[in-house]
Protein backbone atom coordinates (compact mmCIF):
# COMPACT_ATOMS: atom_id res chain seq x y z
CA UNK A 1 0.00 0.00 0.00
CA UNK A 2 1.46 3.75 -0.87
CA UNK A 3 -1.15 5.34 1.11
CA UNK A 4 -3.28 4.51 3.74
CA UNK A 5 -6.41 6.55 5.88
CA UNK A 6 -5.49 8.37 8.84
CA UNK A 7 -7.86 8.22 11.21
CA UNK A 8 -8.61 10.67 14.32
CA UNK A 9 -10.81 9.03 17.09
CA UNK A 10 -13.21 11.88 18.94
CA UNK A 11 -14.46 10.48 22.86
CA UNK A 12 -12.32 7.48 24.12
CA UNK A 13 -15.05 5.28 25.76
CA UNK A 14 -16.49 3.03 22.79
CA UNK A 15 -13.74 4.87 20.10
CA UNK A 16 -11.09 3.55 22.33
CA UNK A 17 -12.41 -0.11 20.48
CA UNK A 18 -11.39 1.63 17.65
CA UNK A 19 -8.22 2.60 18.89
CA UNK A 20 -6.96 -0.79 19.20
CA UNK A 21 -8.57 -2.45 16.65
CA UNK A 22 -6.65 -0.04 14.31
CA UNK A 23 -2.69 -0.37 16.79
CA UNK A 24 -2.61 -3.67 17.98
CA UNK A 25 -2.53 -6.75 16.08
CA UNK A 26 -5.18 -9.40 16.15
CA UNK A 27 -4.12 -11.72 18.51
CA UNK A 28 -3.69 -15.32 16.80
CA UNK A 29 -6.28 -17.50 16.35
CA UNK A 30 -6.61 -20.83 19.17
CA UNK A 31 -3.62 -22.86 18.45
CA UNK A 32 -1.72 -21.11 15.46
CA UNK A 33 1.49 -18.90 15.48
CA UNK A 34 1.30 -15.83 17.56
CA UNK A 35 2.29 -13.92 14.25
CA UNK A 36 1.19 -10.49 14.32
CA UNK A 37 -1.47 -9.84 11.66
CA UNK A 38 -2.51 -6.32 11.62
CA UNK A 39 -6.72 -5.88 11.42
CA UNK A 40 -6.54 -3.30 8.70
CA UNK A 41 -5.01 -2.47 5.53
CA UNK A 42 -5.91 0.93 4.65
CA UNK A 43 -6.71 2.76 7.64
CA UNK A 44 -4.65 3.18 10.78
CA UNK A 45 -4.98 5.64 13.93
CA UNK A 46 -3.09 8.58 14.00
CA UNK A 47 -4.91 10.64 16.85
CA UNK A 48 -7.28 10.68 19.77
CA UNK A 49 -9.47 13.22 21.26
CA UNK A 50 -11.34 13.10 24.90
CA UNK A 51 -12.14 15.48 27.71
CA UNK A 52 -11.56 13.28 30.01
CA UNK A 53 -7.87 13.17 30.61
CA UNK A 54 -8.07 9.66 32.31
CA UNK A 55 -9.78 8.22 28.85
CA UNK A 56 -6.54 10.35 27.23
CA UNK A 57 -4.16 8.28 29.74
CA UNK A 58 -5.63 5.27 28.92
CA UNK A 59 -5.32 5.59 25.59
CA UNK A 60 -1.88 6.47 25.63
CA UNK A 61 -0.64 3.63 27.77
CA UNK A 62 -2.46 1.29 24.74
CA UNK A 63 -1.37 3.64 21.97
CA UNK A 64 2.06 5.27 23.04
CA UNK A 65 2.64 7.12 19.77
CA UNK A 66 -0.43 8.82 18.58
CA UNK A 67 -1.45 12.69 18.78
CA UNK A 68 -3.44 13.05 21.99
CA UNK A 69 -6.01 16.24 22.95
CA UNK A 70 -8.44 17.52 24.79
CA UNK A 71 -9.00 19.88 22.35
CA UNK A 72 -11.13 18.54 19.26
CA UNK A 73 -10.36 21.86 17.64
CA UNK A 74 -6.38 20.85 17.70
CA UNK A 75 -6.72 16.99 16.41
CA UNK A 76 -9.34 18.84 13.26
CA UNK A 77 -5.61 21.05 12.70
CA UNK A 78 -3.66 17.93 12.25
CA UNK A 79 -2.70 17.29 8.38
CA UNK A 80 -2.57 13.58 9.09
CA UNK A 81 -6.02 13.02 10.38
CA UNK A 82 -7.86 12.05 6.88
CA UNK A 83 -11.02 11.03 8.24
CA UNK A 84 -12.66 11.65 11.92
CA UNK A 85 -14.37 8.72 13.56
CA UNK A 86 -16.86 10.28 16.38
CA UNK A 87 -18.11 8.30 19.72
CA UNK A 88 -19.21 11.38 21.41
CA UNK A 89 -22.66 11.04 23.14
CA UNK A 90 -25.60 11.15 20.45
CA UNK A 91 -27.03 13.97 20.81
CA UNK A 92 -23.47 15.68 19.87
CA UNK A 93 -22.70 13.93 17.25
CA UNK A 94 -24.42 16.81 14.44
CA UNK A 95 -22.23 19.39 15.65
CA UNK A 96 -18.81 17.28 15.65
CA UNK A 97 -19.86 15.72 11.99
CA UNK A 98 -20.38 19.62 10.97
CA UNK A 99 -16.89 20.57 12.76
CA UNK A 100 -15.12 17.64 10.84
CA UNK A 101 -16.91 18.48 7.52
CA UNK A 102 -15.72 22.27 7.72
CA UNK A 103 -11.68 21.15 8.53
CA UNK A 104 -11.98 19.61 5.52
CA UNK A 105 -12.27 16.03 6.53
CA UNK A 106 -14.51 13.18 6.21
CA UNK A 107 -16.28 11.09 8.98
CA UNK A 108 -17.03 7.81 9.98
CA UNK A 109 -19.65 8.35 12.65
CA UNK A 110 -21.54 5.73 15.23
CA UNK A 111 -24.97 4.62 15.44
CA UNK A 112 -27.13 6.71 15.59
CA UNK A 113 -25.82 9.16 12.80
CA UNK A 114 -28.23 11.93 14.35
CA UNK A 115 -30.90 12.21 16.93
CA UNK A 116 -33.02 14.71 15.69
CA UNK A 117 -34.78 16.30 12.46
CA UNK A 118 -32.94 19.38 12.66
CA UNK A 119 -29.25 17.91 13.12
CA UNK A 120 -30.13 15.66 9.88
CA UNK A 121 -30.67 18.96 7.97
CA UNK A 122 -27.54 21.11 9.64
CA UNK A 123 -25.44 17.41 8.20
CA UNK A 124 -27.12 17.06 4.76
CA UNK A 125 -26.46 21.01 3.77
CA UNK A 126 -23.05 20.80 5.53
CA UNK A 127 -21.96 18.11 3.79
CA UNK A 128 -23.39 19.26 0.52
CA UNK A 129 -21.77 22.47 1.07
CA UNK A 130 -18.46 21.08 1.70
CA UNK A 131 -18.50 18.09 -0.59
CA UNK A 132 -17.16 15.50 2.60
CA UNK A 133 -18.06 11.88 2.44
CA UNK A 134 -19.69 10.24 5.68
CA UNK A 135 -20.12 6.66 6.69
CA UNK A 136 -22.00 5.48 9.42
CA UNK A 137 -20.51 2.92 11.94
CA UNK A 138 -23.46 0.46 11.81
CA UNK A 139 -21.29 -2.43 13.54
CA UNK A 140 -23.44 -5.10 12.95
CA UNK A 141 -23.35 -5.31 9.57
CA UNK A 142 -19.64 -5.91 9.55
CA UNK A 143 -20.14 -8.69 12.20
CA UNK A 144 -19.00 -12.22 11.14
CA UNK A 145 -22.74 -13.84 10.94
CA UNK A 146 -24.11 -10.86 9.34
CA UNK A 147 -20.85 -10.69 6.50
CA UNK A 148 -22.06 -14.75 5.63
CA UNK A 149 -25.67 -13.75 5.44
CA UNK A 150 -25.20 -10.59 3.32
CA UNK A 151 -22.73 -12.50 1.17
CA UNK A 152 -25.71 -15.45 0.62
CA UNK A 153 -27.93 -12.82 0.11
CA UNK A 154 -25.94 -11.21 -2.49
CA UNK A 155 -25.32 -14.94 -4.26
CA UNK A 156 -28.99 -15.26 -4.61
CA UNK A 157 -29.56 -18.17 -2.05
CA UNK A 158 -32.45 -16.08 -0.27
CA UNK A 159 -34.14 -14.78 -3.34
CA UNK A 160 -36.44 -12.09 -2.84
CA UNK A 161 -36.55 -10.71 0.87
CA UNK A 162 -40.36 -11.37 2.11
CA UNK A 163 -40.65 -10.98 5.81
CA UNK A 164 -37.62 -8.79 7.60
CA UNK A 165 -37.44 -9.67 11.54
CA UNK A 166 -34.81 -7.84 13.43
CA UNK A 167 -34.11 -7.05 17.46
CA UNK A 168 -31.88 -5.75 19.55
CA UNK A 169 -32.51 -6.31 23.35
CA UNK A 170 -29.77 -5.69 26.31
CA UNK A 171 -30.23 -4.59 30.10
CA UNK A 172 -29.10 -1.35 30.30
CA UNK A 173 -28.93 -0.42 33.88
CA UNK A 174 -24.93 -0.69 33.42
CA UNK A 175 -25.35 1.72 30.72
CA UNK A 176 -27.52 4.29 32.52
CA UNK A 177 -24.51 4.39 35.03
CA UNK A 178 -21.63 4.69 32.74
CA UNK A 179 -23.70 7.42 30.53
CA UNK A 180 -26.04 9.41 32.03
CA UNK A 181 -26.48 11.49 29.21
CA UNK A 182 -28.42 8.12 27.85
CA UNK A 183 -31.26 9.20 30.57
CA UNK A 184 -32.65 12.62 29.12
CA UNK A 185 -30.55 13.39 25.81
CA UNK A 186 -31.49 10.69 23.24
CA UNK A 187 -34.37 8.08 22.72
CA UNK A 188 -33.82 4.46 22.68
CA UNK A 189 -35.59 4.47 18.86
CA UNK A 190 -32.09 6.11 18.24
CA UNK A 191 -29.48 5.25 20.76
CA UNK A 192 -30.76 0.80 20.67
CA UNK A 193 -33.14 0.38 17.54
CA UNK A 194 -30.93 2.16 15.58
CA UNK A 195 -29.12 -1.19 15.39
CA UNK A 196 -32.54 -3.64 14.02
CA UNK A 197 -34.00 -1.09 11.85
CA UNK A 198 -30.58 -0.15 9.89
CA UNK A 199 -30.56 -4.06 9.35
CA UNK A 200 -34.06 -4.23 8.14
CA UNK A 201 -33.39 -0.90 6.15
CA UNK A 202 -30.69 -2.80 4.42
CA UNK A 203 -32.79 -5.59 3.01
CA UNK A 204 -35.80 -3.86 2.69
CA UNK A 205 -34.55 -0.46 1.26
CA UNK A 206 -36.16 2.75 1.45
CA UNK A 207 -39.18 3.14 4.03
CA UNK A 208 -42.27 4.62 3.04
CA UNK A 209 -44.26 3.87 5.80
CA UNK A 210 -43.65 3.27 9.81
CA UNK A 211 -46.45 1.75 12.39
CA UNK A 212 -44.96 2.03 16.09
CA UNK A 213 -46.03 1.69 19.63
CA UNK A 214 -43.67 1.80 22.59
CA UNK A 215 -43.79 1.78 26.47
CA UNK A 216 -41.98 1.96 29.44
CA UNK A 217 -40.49 -0.59 31.41
CA UNK A 218 -39.77 -0.83 35.58
CA UNK A 219 -35.98 -0.31 34.90
CA UNK A 220 -36.20 2.81 32.32
CA UNK A 221 -38.93 4.19 35.08
CA UNK A 222 -36.46 3.70 37.93
CA UNK A 223 -33.67 5.86 36.28
CA UNK A 224 -36.48 8.32 35.05
CA UNK A 225 -35.74 7.71 31.28
CA UNK A 226 -37.54 10.20 29.18
CA UNK A 227 -38.01 8.67 26.17
CA UNK A 228 -40.38 4.27 25.89
CA UNK A 229 -37.53 2.08 25.97
CA UNK A 230 -39.35 -1.10 24.79
CA UNK A 231 -40.27 -0.49 21.19
CA UNK A 232 -42.22 -2.92 18.57
CA UNK A 233 -42.11 -1.25 15.15
CA UNK A 234 -43.78 -2.43 11.80
CA UNK A 235 -42.42 -1.30 8.38
CA UNK A 236 -43.49 -0.89 4.68
CA UNK A 237 -41.14 -0.40 2.46
CA UNK A 238 -41.54 1.38 -0.70
CA UNK A 239 -41.08 -1.69 -2.82
CA UNK A 240 -44.23 -2.98 -0.83
CA UNK A 241 -41.82 -5.67 1.29
CA UNK A 242 -42.72 -5.90 5.27
CA UNK A 243 -40.92 -5.85 8.19
CA UNK A 244 -40.74 -5.57 11.46
CA UNK A 245 -38.38 -4.50 14.86
CA UNK A 246 -38.07 -4.93 18.19
CA UNK A 247 -35.90 -3.29 21.00
CA UNK A 248 -36.21 -3.45 24.38
CA UNK A 249 -33.96 -2.29 27.01
CA UNK A 250 -35.17 -3.10 30.39
CA UNK A 251 -35.30 -7.12 30.14
CA UNK A 252 -33.58 -9.70 31.92
CA UNK A 253 -31.61 -11.34 29.76
CA UNK A 254 -32.46 -15.29 27.89
CA UNK A 255 -29.16 -15.43 25.61
CA UNK A 256 -29.82 -18.84 24.92
CA UNK A 257 -33.83 -18.27 24.06
CA UNK A 258 -32.97 -14.78 22.15
CA UNK A 259 -29.58 -13.30 21.05
CA UNK A 260 -29.25 -9.18 21.79
CA UNK A 261 -28.95 -8.83 18.14
CA UNK A 262 -30.67 -11.42 15.78
CA UNK A 263 -31.67 -10.86 11.69
CA UNK A 264 -34.00 -13.27 10.84
CA UNK A 265 -34.85 -13.14 6.55
CA UNK A 266 -37.53 -15.03 5.12
CA UNK A 267 -36.87 -15.46 1.62
CA UNK A 268 -38.39 -16.98 -1.68
CA UNK A 269 -35.62 -19.29 -1.79
CA UNK A 270 -34.74 -19.63 2.26
CA UNK A 271 -34.74 -18.64 5.50
CA UNK A 272 -31.64 -17.58 8.04
CA UNK A 273 -30.63 -15.78 10.83
CA UNK A 274 -27.48 -13.86 11.83
CA UNK A 275 -26.95 -13.88 15.73
CA UNK A 276 -24.67 -11.38 18.12
CA UNK A 277 -23.40 -11.81 20.47
CA UNK A 278 -23.19 -15.62 20.12
CA UNK A 279 -21.55 -15.51 16.16
CA UNK A 280 -23.78 -17.82 14.51
CA UNK A 281 -25.08 -17.96 11.24
CA UNK A 282 -27.86 -20.41 10.28
CA UNK A 283 -29.87 -21.17 7.05
CA UNK A 284 -31.38 -23.39 5.07
CA UNK A 285 -30.01 -25.13 2.36
CA UNK A 286 -31.75 -25.92 -1.00
CA UNK A 287 -33.18 -29.10 0.06
CA UNK A 288 -33.87 -27.57 3.09
CA UNK A 289 -31.55 -29.07 5.89
CA UNK A 290 -30.39 -26.53 8.38
CA UNK A 291 -26.89 -25.84 8.16
CA UNK A 292 -25.47 -24.19 11.47
CA UNK A 293 -22.44 -21.81 11.17
CA UNK A 294 -20.81 -20.93 14.55
CA UNK A 295 -17.28 -19.16 13.85
CA UNK A 296 -17.26 -18.04 17.27
CA UNK A 297 -13.87 -20.02 18.40
CA UNK A 298 -12.00 -19.57 15.02
CA UNK A 299 -12.71 -15.50 14.90
CA UNK A 300 -12.90 -15.01 18.60
CA UNK A 301 -9.55 -12.84 18.69
CA UNK A 302 -10.36 -10.88 15.77
CA UNK A 303 -14.04 -9.78 17.03
CA UNK A 304 -13.31 -9.94 20.39
CA UNK A 305 -9.48 -9.41 20.75
CA UNK A 306 -9.74 -12.95 22.78
CA UNK A 307 -12.34 -12.01 25.28
CA UNK A 308 -15.79 -14.10 24.13
CA UNK A 309 -18.61 -12.06 24.33
CA UNK A 310 -16.70 -8.69 24.38
CA UNK A 311 -16.72 -5.72 22.67
CA UNK A 312 -16.62 -4.71 19.03
CA UNK A 313 -12.88 -4.60 17.38
CA UNK A 314 -13.24 -6.40 14.58
CA UNK A 315 -16.79 -4.88 13.46
CA UNK A 316 -15.12 -1.65 13.64
CA UNK A 317 -12.22 -2.45 12.29
CA UNK A 318 -14.11 -3.77 8.98
CA UNK A 319 -15.96 -0.90 8.42
CA UNK A 320 -13.08 1.83 9.06
CA UNK A 321 -11.00 -0.50 6.52
CA UNK A 322 -13.81 -0.71 4.06
CA UNK A 323 -14.78 3.24 4.54
CA UNK A 324 -10.59 3.83 4.08
CA UNK A 325 -10.63 1.71 1.13
CA UNK A 326 -13.51 3.40 -0.41
CA UNK A 327 -12.01 6.96 -0.10
CA UNK A 328 -8.95 5.67 -1.78
CA UNK A 329 -9.81 3.71 -4.30
CA UNK A 330 -13.13 6.14 -5.01
CA UNK A 331 -15.74 3.49 -4.93
CA UNK A 332 -19.08 3.38 -3.14
CA UNK A 333 -19.73 1.90 0.89
CA UNK A 334 -22.65 1.54 2.61
CA UNK A 335 -24.60 2.87 4.57
CA UNK A 336 -22.94 6.59 3.32
CA UNK A 337 -24.36 9.45 4.49
CA UNK A 338 -27.82 9.62 2.78
CA UNK A 339 -28.91 5.94 3.31
CA UNK A 340 -28.22 7.12 6.97
CA UNK A 341 -30.27 9.89 7.24
CA UNK A 342 -32.85 7.90 5.58
CA UNK A 343 -32.43 5.90 8.46
CA UNK A 344 -32.61 9.16 10.50
CA UNK A 345 -36.11 9.89 8.79
CA UNK A 346 -37.75 5.69 9.59
CA UNK A 347 -36.42 6.56 13.58
CA UNK A 348 -38.00 9.66 13.91
CA UNK A 349 -41.43 8.37 11.99
CA UNK A 350 -41.01 5.25 14.85
CA UNK A 351 -40.70 7.18 17.58
CA UNK A 352 -43.51 9.86 16.44
CA UNK A 353 -45.64 7.05 15.66
CA UNK A 354 -45.15 5.21 19.35
CA UNK A 355 -46.11 8.53 20.89
CA UNK A 356 -49.60 9.33 18.25
CA UNK A 357 -50.25 5.68 18.42
CA UNK A 358 -50.97 5.58 14.35
CA UNK A 359 -48.93 5.32 11.49
CA UNK A 360 -46.22 7.40 9.99
CA UNK A 361 -45.05 8.21 6.36
CA UNK A 362 -41.22 8.65 5.87
CA UNK A 363 -41.66 10.72 2.94
CA UNK A 364 -42.61 14.25 4.49
CA UNK A 365 -39.68 13.48 6.95
CA UNK A 366 -37.51 13.26 4.03
CA UNK A 367 -38.47 16.59 2.76
CA UNK A 368 -38.20 18.60 6.25
CA UNK A 369 -34.39 17.74 6.17
CA UNK A 370 -33.88 18.09 2.22
CA UNK A 371 -34.14 14.81 0.62
CA UNK A 372 -37.26 14.85 -1.15
N1 LIG B 1 -22.05 -0.96 18.56
C1 LIG B 1 -21.78 0.32 18.47
O1 LIG B 1 -21.50 0.78 17.40
C2 LIG B 1 -21.83 1.20 19.70
C3 LIG B 1 -21.70 0.63 20.96
C4 LIG B 1 -21.75 1.50 22.08
C5 LIG B 1 -21.94 2.87 21.91
N2 LIG B 1 -22.09 3.37 20.65
C6 LIG B 1 -22.29 4.82 20.44
O2 LIG B 1 -21.05 5.46 20.71
C7 LIG B 1 -21.30 6.77 21.26
C8 LIG B 1 -20.51 6.91 22.56
O3 LIG B 1 -21.01 5.94 23.48
P1 LIG B 1 -20.17 5.58 24.79
O4 LIG B 1 -20.84 4.41 25.39
O5 LIG B 1 -18.72 5.52 24.48
O6 LIG B 1 -20.46 6.90 25.67
P2 LIG B 1 -19.60 7.45 26.90
O7 LIG B 1 -20.47 8.43 27.59
O8 LIG B 1 -19.05 6.29 27.70
O9 LIG B 1 -18.34 8.14 26.23
C9 LIG B 1 -18.43 9.32 25.45
C10 LIG B 1 -17.06 10.00 25.50
O10 LIG B 1 -17.10 11.19 24.69
C11 LIG B 1 -16.32 12.18 25.35
N3 LIG B 1 -16.72 13.52 24.85
C12 LIG B 1 -17.91 14.12 24.96
N4 LIG B 1 -17.86 15.36 24.39
C13 LIG B 1 -16.62 15.50 23.90
C14 LIG B 1 -15.94 16.55 23.18
N5 LIG B 1 -16.57 17.71 22.87
N6 LIG B 1 -14.64 16.38 22.85
C15 LIG B 1 -14.00 15.23 23.17
N7 LIG B 1 -14.59 14.21 23.84
C16 LIG B 1 -15.87 14.34 24.19
C17 LIG B 1 -16.64 11.97 26.83
O11 LIG B 1 -15.64 12.54 27.67
C18 LIG B 1 -16.69 10.45 26.93
O12 LIG B 1 -15.43 9.88 27.30
C19 LIG B 1 -22.80 6.90 21.42
O13 LIG B 1 -23.34 7.61 20.34
C20 LIG B 1 -23.30 5.46 21.38
O14 LIG B 1 -24.62 5.37 20.87
C21 LIG B 1 -22.02 2.56 19.55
Amino acid sequence: MSRTIGIGILGLHEGRTLLVALNLPEPPPVGENPAAVPRTRYARAVAGCDLRPEKLAEARRLAPDLFYTTDYAAMLARPDVDVVAIYTPDALHGQHIIQAFEAGKDVICTKPLVNSLEDARRVLEASRRTGRRLMVGQSVRFFEPFIRQRQAFERGEIGAVELVDAHYIHRMDWYYAKSPWAVASTDWIFLGVSHPLDLARWYLGPIAEVHAYGTRSALAARYGVQSFDIYSVNLKAVSGQIGRVLGHYGLHELPSARNAIELMLYGSAGSSLAQYHDMRYLHTAPDGTQIVEDPLYRKRAYYFNNEVHGMHYGEFANYADAFARALLEGTPYSPDLIEGLETVCVMEAARRSASSGGPVAVAPLLAEIGLG
